[in-house]
């Protein structure tokens, strides 16, 4: 096939093919390394350290008995604007807190609970058979992707997650994937730009870095809305054709 080409031209076209290739990569993981802060991965997604992850040992933290009278969770729940039928996916589940709270707001439809640890997973199985809740579906997703049918999800919530994705893009670009067009995502992350919030820098958000990154995959900036006690309510959408 390189028979036409002097040797000079086939050292050539493989560097051209060799530097396509590395461009390419290179354009897909627009991650950086820095030295591991305390609480972080060393890894740098668009100038944020991803922060590590919150272990299965921490779900008795997650359903601590205050989190209503800290976090206002059925204020939440009253501002998300959900429709009976919607198809909604909670990403980076943990213990299924906010997934059973989503179920009976979507009664002909369906919470679709995510999360990388199986763990997770089994206690939000034993909560649904406790409270005999029918439209909560469990999935086992990866590091890198949802799992989420593609284009079937309405609104997708992310409740302090995002910040400890190990890869956000691929995890952003697998949501995308899965949202129908118009489909919504809502965040809640401790507030980055308020210092008295009292959580770990690495596990706080501010606007403008997470507004950052959801442009870079396409999404829309919807709203910010700042009625909750010390987290941010932001609002993306995929837009339409
Ligand atoms: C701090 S917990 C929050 C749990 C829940 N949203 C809540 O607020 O009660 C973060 C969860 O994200 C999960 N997680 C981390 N990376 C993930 C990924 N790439 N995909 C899905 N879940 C992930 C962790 O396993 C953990 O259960």
């Amino acid at each position: 096939m390189l028979r036409g080409f002097s040797v000079s031209g086939r050292v050539a076209l493989f560097s051209a093919v060799l530097w396509g290739a590395f461009a390419a990569r290179a354009e897909e993981v627009p991650y950086t390394a820095k030295e591991a802060s305390r609480d972080g991965t060393g890894k740098v997604y668009l100038g944020r350290e991803i922060s590590q992850t919150v272990s299965s040992h921490a779900i008795s933290w997650l359903e601590r008995r205050d989190r209503e009278a800290e976090e206002r969770p059925t204020l939440v729940m009253e501002n998300l604007g959900l429709k009976p039928d919607d198809v909604v996916a909670d990403i980076g589940a943990g213990s299924g807190y906010f997934s059973l709270l989503l179920a009976p707001l979507v009664p002909q439809g369906r919470v679709l609970a995510v999360d990388i640890q199986q763990e997770m997973l089994d206690f939000i199985e034993g909560r649904k058979k406790l409270k005999q809740v029918r439209n909560v579906e469990t999935i086992l997703g990866t590091i890198e992707d949802t799992k989420l049918p593609e284009g079937q999800v309405d609104v997708v919530l992310m409740v302090d997650a995002y910040h400890e994705f190990s890869h956000p893009r691929e995890m952003m670009l697998s949501i995308v994937k899965g949202l129908v067009p118009g489909g919504r995502v809502v965040f809640l992350e401790y507030r980055g730009e308020d210092p008295n919030v009292p959580i770990k820098p690495l596990h706080k958000m501010t606007v403008k870095q997470i507004t950052r990154e959801m442009a870079s995959v396409g999404l829309r900036f919807v709203e910010v809305r700042d009625f909750l006690p010390i987290q941010h309510f932001l609002v993306f959408q995929k837009p339409a054709p």
